[in-house]
């Protein structure tokens, strides 16, 4: 029986759609069952529909709390027997109350050579800005494992990505994107999937 992945996103999805395209191909051992919004609307939402994959939207806000947030995530998970979580462009912070219910079965996807450029703050374009403005000539992306320290989990893949004369956070995101996060994520996936499949599944 195949893994079980959820997919956690924010935003475009343009991650979550390499993960979709490589289905059957680089991807075989983990099937992507579910796409968990916080943000109502986001793009991601429709690239899953697109691809026949179920999805829900938990927002925070109308939650009420931070702890609530994570006990309804947590219980989406759980009702659709989620093995593997995939933070892909999952703008928002999961404190250690949901990250040690799922030890080495969370990764996330960070647009940056860990440990530069990384913990609270750094996301998205920021990142990016801040690699610029420090004059840095290689940057690129990692995977790892998340635990209760921002980008602090376990490194499970990166990739080196130069920064070119010119480059804008803008243009410098989309090679880092190109060259790097859409080769790696789903790499990294296989490879957890297929490692989990001699471990077990959760609760099992
Ligand atoms: C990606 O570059 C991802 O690495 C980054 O946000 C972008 C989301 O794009 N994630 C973080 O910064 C997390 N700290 P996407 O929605 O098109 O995949």
């Amino acid at each position: 029986m195949s893994t079980r992945i959820a997919v956690l996103v924010s935003g475009g999805g343009t991650n979550l759609q390499a993960l979709i395209d490589a289905r059957g191909k680089v991807l075989k051992s983990g099937e992507i069952v579910l796409v968990v919004s916080n943000v109502p609307g986001a793009y991601a939402l429709e690239r899953a529909k697109k691809a026949g994959i179920a999805t829900e939207t938990v927002v925070k806000k109308e939650l009420g709390s931070q702890q609530a947030f994570e006990e309804k995530l947590m219980q989406v998970l759980d009702e659709n027997k989620i093995d593997i979580i995939i933070l892909a462009g999952f703008m928002t912070i999961l404190t250690e109350r949901f990250t040690s219910h799922y030890p080495k079965r969370i990764l996330n996807v960070h647009p940056s050579l860990i440990p530069s450029f990384c913990g609270a703050g750094f996301y998205g374009l920021r990142v990016h800005q801040a690699v610029l403005d420090y004059g840095v000539k290689v940057t690129g992306a990692t995977v790892h494992f998340v635990n209760e320290i921002p980008d602090g989990g376990e490194i499970i893949a990166q990739k080196a990505v130069e920064v070119l004369p010119g480059d804008t956070p803008e243009t410098l995101q989309r090679r880092v994107m190109e060259q790097a996060e859409w080769i790696l994520l789903p790499q990294a996936a296989e490879k957890v999937c297929s490692e989990l499949k001699f471990i077990g599944r959760i609760g099992k």
